[in-house]
């Protein structure tokens, strides 16, 4: 195997799976941004034959934290697919965001397994991956717990009879709170959240809802469904963690506690089960399990990412980008808050073409360029130090 994103939250949980059982896997490579110290330290562990970090300035300090080892120490964007492309059998993408898109396509074209968790590359090159698996025979196995939860219930031999999918969102840190309030918020505040922790984007992504949105396109790509038949639920309590609807009126849910541990636990037994760590609920102690609808006035990410999937084409890659650039720009309090959504919604607004086909990874990144570039226009005006 291999894991793409190794060192953050989601490829941390993996390695502690895979450390938990050594003898049944061998892995391949592991790759991360440019935490050298801890890519070492996990690739001496699982023994891997090669560690990559993507930032080139780190080649020096991972080859000297990998001293005295076999591991093959390699840097760069280059040695990042490169990675992607030795025979692994099973691949974690845990890559955040647009950058994972590249290696993850390489992995998906060789035929892979791919356990996919880097949402971004899928919002935005759903139909590259797509295609590259289906031509390829590789797979994708969805490791966002929504996605991973409706995998599980999801009975392919009943397509025609399933007539909704119900994502489940815990709300995030501001659920209650006021616009007055959010048009303050922190980002402490923001990464917070009240029942996972997860890497900071993905934290902030939950704070506005767009995690939500992105996992709406998401949902569609991985299960065909048209949006209108795509549902979302804040349900606080992040017990349930999605749900199928079947055309006679069942609903079949998958359960379990916050833990990306099951999901994860999942996609490597995956066609079988394993045995995981995570642990159990205890329903006795459950206090109430709860649903309201999620309040797209204080939340508008979620309506810009209906509206990215119903334009098509490039749009989705529009919306990722000027969003990843906007969280950026609100973690090191640049923008306020509610700035996140407005930079996003006028690059979205002011983009002219959305709906050209995409062909092709260069072309995407292109697109994702011009609307990072863009994006940074948007954060400069709205800057809090004006
Ligand atoms: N965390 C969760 O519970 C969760 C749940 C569902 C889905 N996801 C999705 O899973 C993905 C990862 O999320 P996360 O929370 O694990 O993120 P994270 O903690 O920020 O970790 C990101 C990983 O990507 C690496 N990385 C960053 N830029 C890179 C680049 N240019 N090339 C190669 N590697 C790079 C990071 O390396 P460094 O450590 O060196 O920066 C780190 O290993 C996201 O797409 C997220 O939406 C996460």
């Amino acid at each position: 195997m291999t894991i793409l994103g190794s060192t953050g939250s989601v490829g941390r949980s993996t390695v502690d799976l895979i450390a938990r059982d050594p003898a049944s896997y061998r892995v391949e490579a592991l790759v991360a941004g440019s935490s050298v110290e801890l890519l070492a330290e996990q690739a001496r562990r699982l023994r891997a034959q090669l560690a990559v970090v993507a930032n080139p300035d780190r080649y020096r300090a991972l080859k000297e934290a990998l001293a005295g080892t076999s591991i093959i120490a390699a840097a760069g964007p280059e040695a990042v697919a490169e990675a992607a492309s030795l025979p692994a059998e099973w691949v974690m993408a845990a890559v955040v965001g647009f950058a994972g898109l590249a290696p993850t396509l390489v992995a998906a074209r060789r035929g892979a397994i791919v356990a996919l968790a880097n949402k971004e590359a899928l919002v935005c090159a759903g139909r590259l991956l797509i295609e590259a698996v289906e031509h390829s025979g590789g797979m994708l196995l969805p490791v966002d717990s929504e996605h991973n939860a409706i995998f599980q219930v999801f009975e392919p031999q009943q397509r025609q009879a399933i007539d909704r999918l119900i994502l489940t969102a815990s709300g995030g840190p501001f659920r209650n709170w006021s616009l007055a309030d959010m048009a303050d918020a922190t980002p402490e505040q923001a990464l917070a959240h009240p029942n996972w922790d997860m890497g900071d984007k993905i934290s902030i992504d939950s704070a506005t809802l767009m995690n939500k949105g992105l996992e709406l396109i998401e949902a569609h790509l991985l299960f065909g469904l048209p949006a209108e038949k795509i549902e979302i639920v804040v349900h606080p309590q992040s017990i349930i963690h999605s749900m199928v609807g079947y055309c006679d009126g069942s609903v079949l849910a998958q359960l379990g506690t916050q833990d990306m541990r099951v999901p994860i636990s999942y996609a490597l037994g995956w066609p079988s089960r394993i045995d995981g760590p995570a642990a159990r609920l205890d329903f006795t102690n459950l206090s109430a399990l709860t649903f309201e609808p999620p309040d797209s006035g204080r939340f508008p990410s979620l309506q810009l990412a209906r509206e990215a999937l119903a334009t098509g084409g490039l749009a989705s890659i529009v919306l990722n980008a000027a969003n990843e650039a906007a969280v950026a720009a609100f973690l090191v309090r640049r923008i306020g808050f509610l700035d996140i959504a407005r930079v996003v919604e006028d690059v979205m607004v002011g983009w002219e073409g959305a709906t050209t086909r995409l062909e092709s990874l260069e072309q995407a990144q292109v697109a994702d360029l011009e609307a990072r570039r863009r994006a940074e226009e948007g954060c400069r005006k709205r800057s809090l130090s004006d």
